[in-house]
C-alpha cells in the first residue's frame, strides 16, 4: 500500500464530493438543475445564453445595461487573430473537429499576450475570450473544410451568440425558430457541476496553470463518446436506424450485444435528465415548420420508447440533443463542438472559481500492485 490513507473507494469517484462549487446544483433524484440558484427550465424559457454567460462567470443575472456591455465586450473579442485564423487554414480538411478545438485553443494561447498572466482581470478578460471566440473557430473550421471564406464575425451589440453563430456558419440569416431553439441549446449545456470536462478543467486550473491549458483539457475529455460525442453517435444511430419501425429491433439487438445506446443513462440523474424535457420539445417545435425533419423525430420517439421497455433506461441531454442540432442544419460531427461552444461558459466559470480558493486536486488511488520485492539486477532477470 501506499503512504497515504485510501479512506474510502468509489470506482469513477462516483457520489464523491470532491470540491465546493456556488454555480450549480443538481438534484440527482429530484431531477431538478439550477445554475446559481435559477431552475434550468426557467432559465431555458425566459433567459438567453448570453445571460446565462454572465449569470455563470459573476454570480447574478445581468442588468439590461450589464447585458449590453457583455455583448458589446463578446463582439469586440469575436474576431480571431489573423495568426490563428491562418492556422486554422493549415489544418487538414478531415480531422476531427474537436481535435481541431483542441488544437486550436492551445494554439490560440501563443496569440494571446495576456496567456500566462495570473491576474484576476486578466483571467475574467480571456475567459469571455474564449466564451466569444470559440463559435467563430468552430464556424470558420468548417467553412473552410468545404472550400468557403470564413464569414466575419458581427461586430454589433444587439446580435447574440446564437445567431452570431450561425451567420458565421451558414453565411446567411437562419429562421427566427432556428435562432431561438439554438439558443436554448446553448442555455441547456451551459454547465453542468463537475462532469468529467469540468473536473478536468478544475484539475489542471488547481496547479495553477493557465486557462488555456485548462480549457484544453476540457475539451480532450468532453472529445469522449461517454461524454460530449454522445450527442454525435446519437445522431449516427438515428440515421442507421432509419425509420421508425426498425428501432425496437435495433434497440434488442444492440442491447443483447451489451453495447451502450448512446444518448441514454446518466451517472448522475436516476431518471430523466431535466434538459431532455427541453430538448425534446424544441425538437417537436422545429419539425413543425420543417416537416421533412419529422422523421427523424419520430424515429427519435421510437428508440426512446424502446429503450425504455427493454432496460428501463431514460435518454439524456444528448439524446434529443441531436435532433435539435441536426434540424437546425448543424453538421453531425459539428455537434461536440457545439457543446463546447457552450460548455465554455460553465468550464471558465469554474476554472476562476477554483483560481479564486485554490486546493491543487490530487487524489490517491487504492493500490493493487505487488507487495514489496527485493530489486533484481538487469543480468539476474
Ligand atoms: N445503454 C445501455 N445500457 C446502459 C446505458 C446505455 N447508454 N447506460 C447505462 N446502462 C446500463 C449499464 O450497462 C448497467 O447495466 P447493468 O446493471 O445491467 O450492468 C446500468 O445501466 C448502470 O450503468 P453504468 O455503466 O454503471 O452507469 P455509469 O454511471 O457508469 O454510466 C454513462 C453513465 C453516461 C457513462 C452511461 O450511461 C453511458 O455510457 N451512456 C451512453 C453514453 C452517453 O450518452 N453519454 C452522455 C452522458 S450525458
Amino acid at each position: 500500500m501506499t503512504g497515504a490513507p485510501v479512506s474510502t473507494f468509489s470506482k469513477g469517484l462516483e457520489e464523491v464530493v470532491a470540491t465546493e462549487s456556488s454555480i450549480c446544483s443538481i438534484d440527482g433524484k429530484g431531477l431538478r438543475l439550477r445554475y446559481r440558484g435559477y431552475d434550468i427550465h426557467e432559465l431555458v424559457q425566459r433567459s438567453s445564453y448570453d445571460e446565462v454567460v454572465y449569470l455563470l462567470l459573476r454570480g447574478e443575472l445581468p442588468t439590461a445595461v450589464q447585458l449590453t456591455e457583455l455583448r458589446r465586450r463578446l463582439a469586440a473579442e469575436r474576431p480571431l487573430p489573423p495568426a490563428v485564423s491562418r492556422f486554422i487554414e493549415t489544418l487538414p480538411a478531415g480531422t476531427n473537429p474537436m481535435a481541431v478545438l483542441r488544437t486550436v485553443v492551445s494554439y490560440m494561447a501563443l496569440q494571446d499576450p495576456e496567456s500566462e498572466s495570473k491576474a484576476p482581470d486578466a483571467n475574467e478578460r480571456k475567459a469571455l475570450r474564449l466564451i466569444a471566440r470559440l463559435p467563430t473557430v468552430v464556424a470558420a473550421y468548417d467553412r473552410l473544410r468545404n472550400g468557403k471564406r470564413p464569414v466575419e464575425a458581427a461586430a454589433d451589440a444587439e446580435t447574440g451568440t446564437a445567431a452570431c453563430f450561425l451567420r458565421m456558419l451558414k453565411g446567411a440569416e437562419s429562421r427566427e425558430l432556428e435562432v431561438k431553439a439554438l439558443d436554448q441549446y446553448l442555455v441547456l449545456l451551459a454547465e453542468h457541476d463537475l462532469n468529467a470536462s469540468t473536473f478536468a478543467a478544475r484539475t489542471t486550473a488547481s496547479t495553477t496553470s493557465d486557462i488555456y491549458s485548462a480549457v484544453t483539457s476540457a475539451i480532450g475529455a468532453l472529445k469522449g463518446d461517454l461524454h460530449g460525442s454522445a450527442n454525435t453517435r446519437s445522431m449516427e444511430m438515428i440515421l442507421e436506424v432509419g425509420s421508425p419501425e426498425k428501432a425496437e429491433a435495433y434497440v434488442t439487438s444492440a442491447l443483447d450485444r451489451k453495447e451502450k445506446l448512446m444518448g441514454f443513462g446518466h451517472r448522475v440523474y436516476k431518471g430523466q435528465d431535466p434538459r431532455a424535457d427541453d430538448l425534446r420539445r424544441m425538437a417537436k417545435d422545429l419539425i413543425r415548420e420543417v416537416p421533412e425533419q419529422a422523421k427523424w423525430y419520430a424515429i427519435s420517439e421510437a428508440i426512446e420508447r424502446a429503450v425504455k421497455e427493454k432496460k428501463n433506461l431514460s435518454c439524456n441531454v444528448d439524446f434529443y440533443s441531436a435532433s435539435v442540432l441536426y434540424s437546425i442544419g448543424i453538421p453531425v460531427d459539428l455537434f461536440t463542438p457545439m457543446f463546447a461552444v457552450s460548455r465554455i461558459a460553465g468550464w471558465t466559470a469554474h476554472i476562476l472559481e477554483q483560481y479564486a480558493n485554490n486546493r491543487l486536486l490530487r487524489p490517491v488511488s487504492a493500490y493493487l500492485g505487488p507487495s514489496p520485492r527485493a530489486y533484481v539486477p538487469i543480468q539476474n532477470r
